[in-house]
């Protein structure tokens, strides 16, 4: 098994690999820790049946069943459609998922550990441009660049995160299922499962709050490390290709689904989801 780095704080590419295969324990164990180390793998030209697709999500940990039932794969309520893909008057898929930056989650009690996302279709790339390309950036280099003033009394505070912070979401929502997405909060600085590296768990779609700041200092704050996270120099930008098997790490990595094509151009993803542990 060969790997190759993608960018430098997070990112590889795992090659001759063929997912499709029974994976032997030795070789797992060699893709979990590339990814506990590089927060984002990368496999390429795989063909995957669902069956394969959530048999490998498995070797990780436990599958979420996502509450949208009707962008269930038949047969594989494991696995949920992310697309634009409207059939008989219907959507197939989440359509609008990640467009702003984000960690999964972050507004539940115990946050999915990753994703893993198949492409089964993308839009068709232009001659000096891909569409639809997803961005991520790694929180734990993002903590690893902080002075170690501010690392100190970051690691003191806490965040309140919600699913509800940003208005499109709110306007969708009865009262009645507003109730069932209660608040939670989770240390400003989180501190990965495996490797022990400390990583900021604030996100601009869902931290509402610094609890025990002012309103303008606590929203000051959250800007300064949204816009600290979002820096080039801890982001891989992923150019899909038909094929692409791609996991991220919630803990040590923030994304965005970037929304530069329009409807006319299909695009369709098949994501697992791994259940994670507490947040601490
Ligand atoms: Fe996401």
């Amino acid at each position: 098994m060969k790997l190759h780095k993608l960018a430098s704080p997070l990112g590889s590419e795992i090659l001759d690999i063929d997912l499709s295969r029974p994976i032997d324990d030795a070789t797992f164990r060699q893709i979990d820790d590339a990814f506990s180390e590089r927060s984002v793998l990368v496999f390429r030209d795989q063909v995957m049946t669902p069956a394969q697709h959530v048999e490998f999500s498995r070797r990780f940990g436990g599958l979420e069943i996502h509450v949208l039932k009707q962008y269930l794969l038949a047969d594989f309520p494991e696995i949920l459609l992310i697309s634009n893909v409207v059939e008989n008057g219907k959507p197939v898929g989440i359509a609008d998922a990640g467009q702003q930056w984000h960690t999964d989650l972050s507004y539940v009690e115990i946050p999915s550990r990753c994703s893993i996302l198949y492409a089964k279709q993308i839009p068709e790339p232009g001659p000096d441009k891909t569409y639809g390309d997803t961005c991520f950036v790694s929180t734990a280099a993002a903590y690893d660049a902080l002075d170690p003033e501010m690392q100190k009394y970051l690691g003191t505070l806490k965040a309140r995160h919600s699913y509800l912070k940003r208005p499109h979401v709110r306007a969708k929502l009865s009262e009645e299922q507003k109730k069932q997405v209660p608040e939670v909060i989770h240390p400003v600085i989180r501190t990965h499962p495996v490797t022990g590296r400390k990583c900021i768990y604030v996100n601009e779609s869902f931290t509402t709050e610094i609890v025990g700041l002012g309103k303008e200092e606590s929203d000051a704050l959250i800007l300064q490390l949204c816009e600290h996270c979002q820096s080039e120099q801890f982001m891989y930008r992923h150019k899909w290709r038909v094929g692409d098997v791609l996991m991220w790490d919630n803990c040590s990595t923030q994304h965005l689904a970037v929304a530069d094509y329009g409807p006319e151009q299909a695009r369709l993803m098949n994501r697992t989801t791994v259940r994670g542990t507490a947040v601490f």
